[in-house]
């Protein structure tokens, strides 16, 4: 899971749109920038008819209607959206007479650049080179204070991002310190595909649909595995090839990142053939989205080990903010975009983060007013939320056979068949889980949350999280103990990171199921997700044991506890491969 700060800032004294950006105060603000230095930036302009937008896609997802799985072509979600092209070119024109030196129009955003002079003078800024306190090389061009719109356009933009933000740099996933002593008796063993493999009874060797394809999409600084370390990866767990077929945006593979690493490795390996993406975003979750809802061909499943709180405490007296105001901003227009990738028929799927209910707002278990917080895009209800578990100890209850498998033959692989809650401090992290601070509770989970609410399961004071809005997580996959191979060294990693990939990887082979029959991919899932939970299909194994009161550091009071049917720790549960695909060979 790796985190990006979304800090809002809005001006007080100017009644402009509140306006939207993320700051870390790890970035220090050094000279201003040169005069001619170039600066990108995106503005996306106001859209229309988001009413259809939201019911169409719900229709389409909705196993019961006879409109399911009939997506819409990109070309037909951007008709419905985009503003009228004559804003679209009032935009562009103001843009280009105000010293923007490239514009590239698209249906509902305009990506832009212009030298330092011009953008100060169009936002009312001043702009700033900054470094990062802890990443030597790390340097982004960015305005003091907020912006402002220009009274010109006000009226069709909607935010201007890449212009104040300045993302959070920080590591992970958790990757544990290796010895080569014997593993202690506590200790369930490494994770390789296999166990995932065998624990879900995810087939192998299955039948995959040639159009079947897994997207890996990174941000920030992560940029990168290097295709030597799949090779190894591959050889040393006995599993094929992964099969990248198209890298998207920078791509520096002679430094890998251990979260790309994690998510091209055991995303690729649960998918077996699939086409496999990889997709590296300059900016952050707007940037993403807007991209992917126009690409063309896409990939069918998008998985995200990304995540930061959804409203955020300001930080650093960079000008003045209003907690969760413009923040909800950003996040309507992602949620929107992401609307927009659903109708196409494109699965999303994101951590639900690592730092337990408490969040990243809490990662210290000290913070008395707000213990416990949200995380966007995983508290996204437009996106499945994915929680961790864990494997047990091995009892005498274990089985598997790992001895065919190169690395078990080395280290101690795990055997255990049950799974609880992942947390600290038997696990690096804690699953994240909980109720979004904006984003009402949708219908197609509405019966199971409110079980959850009052089945009398001890809850946390009423005033620390908001009961009527959108639960999560949706459901969760092992993120313990992960062997990867990262920089051609054995890495063992934790992770909400981990389980996201290989929830992802396991959609993809439904989608393969779908295709070979003629059918359309399944698309925004979430419906069928909790349809398929209250079917007799035993497609989830309910987690009941364990909380999310933990941190990545230490355990707070508040949190989630896990219970009998869906909770905000593990959401429905974890897969199971037969009863999924018995449910999803019943939609048209
Ligand atoms: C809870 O969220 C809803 C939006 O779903 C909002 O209307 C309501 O004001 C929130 N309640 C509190 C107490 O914040
Ligand atoms: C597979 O992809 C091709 C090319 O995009 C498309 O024409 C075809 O309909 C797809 N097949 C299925 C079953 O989705």
């Amino acid at each position: 899971m790796r985190n990006l700060l979304l800090l809002v800032l809005i001006s007080v004294c100017l009644a402009v749109p509140a306006l939207s950006f993320n700051r870390d105060s790890n970035w220090i603000q050094h000279n201003r920038a040169g005069k001619h230095e170039i600066v990108n930036f995106h503005v996306a302009l106001n859209q229309r008819n988001l009413d259809v937008l939201e019911s169409t896609l719900l229709d389409v997802s909705n196993p019961e209607s006879p409109n399911y799985g009939k997506y819409w072509d990109m070309e037909s979600v951007l008709a419905l959206v985009a503003p009228e092209q004559s804003v679209v070119d009032q935009v562009a024109q103001f843009l280009r007479n105000s010293g923007c030196q490239s514009i590239e129009v698209h249906s509902d955003f305009i990506k832009a650049s212009a030298p330092v002079s011009a953008v100060e003078k169009m936002f009312s800024v001043d702009m700033f080179n900054y470094k990062h306190a802890h990443k030597a090389g790390q340097t982004l061009v960015r305005s003091k204070q907020t912006y402002t719109l220009p009274k010109e356009i006000r009226e069709h933009v909607h935010i201007v991002t890449g212009l104040s933000e300045l993302p959070h740099l920080k590591n992970g996933p958790k990757a544990h310190k290796l010895n080569t002593k014997a593993s202690p008796s506590s200790d369930p063993g490494i994770v390789v595909p296999a166990t995932i493999q065998g624990l879900y009874g995810i087939p192998t060797g299955y039948n995959n649909h040639k159009n079947t394809s897994l997207c890996l999409a990174e941000f920030s600084d992560d940029r990168s595995y290097n295709p030597k370390d799949l090779n190894t990866f591959a050889s040393k767990t006995g599993t094929p090839l992964i099969n990248v077929v198209k890298n998207v945006g920078p791509f520096q593979p002679t430094n890998p990142d251990l979260e790309s690493t994690l998510d091209v490795q055991y995303g690729g390996a649960i998918a077996e053939t699939a086409q496999v993406w990889f997709w590296t975003v300059d900016g952050w979750m707007f940037e993403f989205s807007s991209a992917l809802a126009e690409q063309y061909p896409a990939p069918y499943i998008v998985s995200m080990s990304w995540g930061w709180p959804e409203p955020l405490q300001c930080e650093s007296g960079i000008g003045n903010c209003q907690n969760g105001e413009t923040s909800e901003q950003y996040v309507d227009r992602v949620n929107t975009e992401f609307q927009k990738i659903g109708l196409r028929g494109i699965t999303l799927l994101a951590a639900s983060g690592d730092q337990g209910a408490p969040g990243d707002n809490n990662p210290s278990c000290n913070n008395k007013n707000k213990p416990i917080s949200t995380i966007f895009p995983g508290a996204s209800p437009w996106v499945t939320s994915v929680g961790a578990t864990m494997l047990s100890a091995p009892s005498s209850s274990a089985s598997g056979d790992n001895s065919d498998i190169p690395v078990c033959g080395i280290h101690h692989c795990a055997t255990s068949t049950s799974e609880l809650v992942c947390s600290y401090p038997a696990a690096l992290i804690t699953t994240g889980g909980g109720f979004s601070d904006y984003s009402p509770r949708p219908s197609w989970q509405s019966s199971v949350v409110e079980t959850y609410l009052n089945s009398g399961v001890a809850l946390p004071a009423s005033n620390f999280f908001n009961s009527s809005n959108r639960g999560f997580p949706d459901v969760s996959a092992l993120g313990h103990n992960y062997y990867v191979v990262a920089g051609d060294q054995m890495q063992v990693v934790d992770g909400t990171s981990c389980s996201s990939p290989v929830f992802g990887a396991i959609v993809a082979l439904l989608n393969s199921y779908r295709f070979n029959n003629n059918k359309s991919p399944l698309g925004f899932i979430n419906p069928v997700l909790y349809a398929a939970a209250a079917s007799n299909n035993n497609a989830f194994t309910d987690i009941t044991t364990g909380d999310n009161k933990c941190t990545e550091a230490c355990c707070a009071k508040t949190g989630y506890l896990a219970t009998k049917g869906w909770d905000p720790v593990t959401g429905l549960g974890t897969p199971n491969f037969k009863g999924l695909l018995a449910y999803v060979q019943t939609l048209q």
